[in-house]
C-alpha cells in the first residue's frame, strides 16, 4: 500500500516531514521522498492530509456506551454505587457486544488504532474488536475476592492473548476499595506467573485515599508494592489523580503507567491528576477516556485538548505540558504502557496503525510542518478525520467505516439500551 504526498509527524520529530509511505503487509516499509514512490497509490494526500501514529486510548469501559447519561452530575461513589453498577448487574453478553461495536464506531472514526478494555463479558468485547480489526489490551474487570472470576481471567488469557498480533489481555481488578489487598496481590502472582500485565484503577478519588490510608491502614504508594504491582510485566494505573506530589518520583524507572483521563475525572469531580509531576519525573504517562458514562465522548483528541490546556492553568505556566508530550501520551507512550511493541511512532519495521487528518480546513490555514503538532493538539478535533488504519487495513476512510456496519449497530445499540435500562 502507498499513501503519497503526506505529511508524516510523530512524537520523535520535532517538525512533519512531507513524503511518500510504502506499507507493506502489517507494518511501514519505507519513508521515501514526496512524490518519488513507483506505481499506483493507495492515496494521494497532495500535500494536505497529515499521518500520525493511530491515537490510543489507554483506559476505558467500551460497552459503558449504553450507560451513557446515566447519574449525570452525581460524584463517583454515588454515581457508581446507585446507578451503575445496578444496571451493570443486568448487562448481557449481547449488550456488551454491541455497546462495544458502539463505542468502536466512535473511537475508529476518530482515529483510535488501539484501546485497553476492562469490563465483563470480555470474550464479547474480544470478538468486537477482532471484527473491527482494532488493536485491543482486554482485561476482566475482577471485584471482590471471588476465585471463579479470577478463572475467568485466566482463561481470556488462553483464549485471546496474542491472537492475530491485535489482541493482549491483563487481569483487570478493578481497584483496591473493590478487591481486598490479599486477593489482589493472588491475582498480581497470577499475571506474573501467566506473563501478562494488570490494568486496574488507582487513586482516582480523595475518598478513595483516604479509605487506604484509614480503612486499610496503608500508605498508597508503599501498596503498590505490598500487592505486588512492581513484579508483573506491566501495569497500568487509570487516573493517579490523588498520587501525593512528593511520591511521584517512585513511579520513574517503574514498569507502571498511569493513564490521565483528564476529562473523566472532571465530570465526576474527581480532581486533576498531578500530570506536569509525572511528566517531569519520567514517569509514563498514557491518555484515556474512562467509559461513555463519565465522559461522554470516547474521543482522545478532546482529552488531549484539555489536558494540554489544563495543567498550563493550574501551573500558570504556557510551557508546560507540550504538544509534542500530549501527542507521545496519546499514541507510542499509550502503545508501550498497554504492552505492544513497535506501535506508536512512523517508523520502518513499525505497525502501520495510522490516523489520515484532513488539513483542508479552515482551522489549519497557516499549517506549517514546523507548527503542525501544535496545531493539531490546539487547534485539531476528531472532526478532521479522514482515515484511520490499523496493521495496515483500512478501517475508517472518508466517512465510512469499512469494517462496522454503522446503521445496524447504530439500530441494535438503541434497542440493547432500551432493553437494558427498561426505558
Ligand atoms: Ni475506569
Amino acid at each position: 500500500m502507498l499513501l503519497r504526498d503526506v505529511l508524516l509527524l510523530d512524537s520523535s520529530m520535532e517538525s512533519a516531514l512531507a513524503c511518500d509511505l510504502a506499507i507493506s503487509g502489517s507494518v511501514i516499509d519505507s519513508i521515501l521522498p514526496p512524490r518519488s514512490a513507483e506505481g499506483p497509490a493507495d492515496f494521494d494526500g497532495k500535500g494536505a492530509v497529515a499521518v500520525l501514529p493511530g491515537f490510543v486510548n489507554a483506559h476505558a469501559h467500551a460497552a459503558m456506551t449504553l450507560l451513557r447519561g446515566l447519574g449525570e452530575e452525581a460524584p463517583l461513589m454515588e454515581w457508581l454505587r446507585e446507578r451503575i453498577w445496578p444496571v451493570e448487574a443486568r448487562l448481557t453478553p449481547e449488550q456488551v457486544f454491541w455497546g462495544t461495536r458502539l463505542a468502536l464506531l466512535e473511537m475508529v472514526s476518530s482515529g483510535v488504532t488501539c484501546f485497553a478494555d476492562m469490563y465483563f463479558f470480555m470474550d464479547q468485547v474480544a470478538e468486537a474488536s477482532l471484527q473491527a480489526g482494532v488493536r485491543c489490551a482486554l482485561s476482566r474487570g475482577l471485584v471482590g475476592a471471588d476465585e471463579g472470576k479470577i478463572q475467568e481471567g485466566v482463561d481470556l488469557i488462553r483464549r485471546y492473548h496474542n491472537l492475530s498480533g491485535l489482541i493482549s489481555v491483563q487481569l483487570g481488578p478493578h481497584a483496591i476499595y473493590t478487591v481486598p489487598p490479599e486477593a489482589f496481590r493472588e491475582i498480581c502472582r497470577t499475571a506474573k506467573d501467566s506473563g501478562v500485565g494488570i490494568h486496574t484503577h488507582w487513586l482516582e478519588t480523595e475518598w478513595e485515599a483516604e479509605y487506604i490510608r484509614q480503612q486499610l491502614k496503608k500508605d498508597p504508594v508503599d501498596l503498590l508494592a505490598e500487592v505486588g504491582l512492581h513484579e508483573v510485566p506491566f501495569a497500568i494505573l487509570a487516573h493517579g489523580v490523588w498520587f501525593p506530589e512528593d511520591r511521584v518520583r517512585d513511579l520513574a524507572k517503574t514498569r507502571l503507567s498511569v493513564v490521565h483521563n483528564p476529562n473523566s475525572n472532571l465530570k465526576l469531580g474527581s480532581g486533576i491528576a498531578p500530570l506536569p509531576s509525572f511528566l517531569e519525573a519520567n514517569v509514563r504517562v498514557a491518555l484515556g477516556t474512562d467509559g461513555a458514562a463519565s465522559n461522554n465522548r470516547l474521543d482522545v483528541w478532546d482529552e488531549m485538548r484539555t489536558c494540554s490546556l489544563l495543567h498550563k492553568g493550574i501551573r500558570r505556566d504556557p510551557s508546560i505540558v507540550r504538544a509534542l508530550e500530549v501527542l507521545r501520551m496519546a499514541t507510542v507512550d499509550g502503545a508501550r504502557a498497554l504492552g505492544f511493541e513497535n506501535v506508536g511512532l512512523l517508523k520502518p519495521g513499525w505497525q502501520a496503525d495510522l490516523v489520515l487528518v484532513d488539513l483542508q480546513k479552515p482551522h489549519y490555514v497557516g499549517t506549517t510542518p514546523e507548527n503542525l503538532c501544535a496545531s493539531l493538539v490546539y487547534s485539531g478535533s476528531s472532526a478532521d478525520v479522514a482515515g484511520t488504519i490499523v496493521a495496515g487495513e483500512w478501517l475508517y476512510r472518508e466517512g465510512v467505516h469499512l469494517k462496522l456496519e454503522e446503521e445496524t449497530i447504530l439500530r441494535k445499540a438503541a434497542a440493547c439500551r432500551k432493553e437494558l435500562l427498561q426505558e
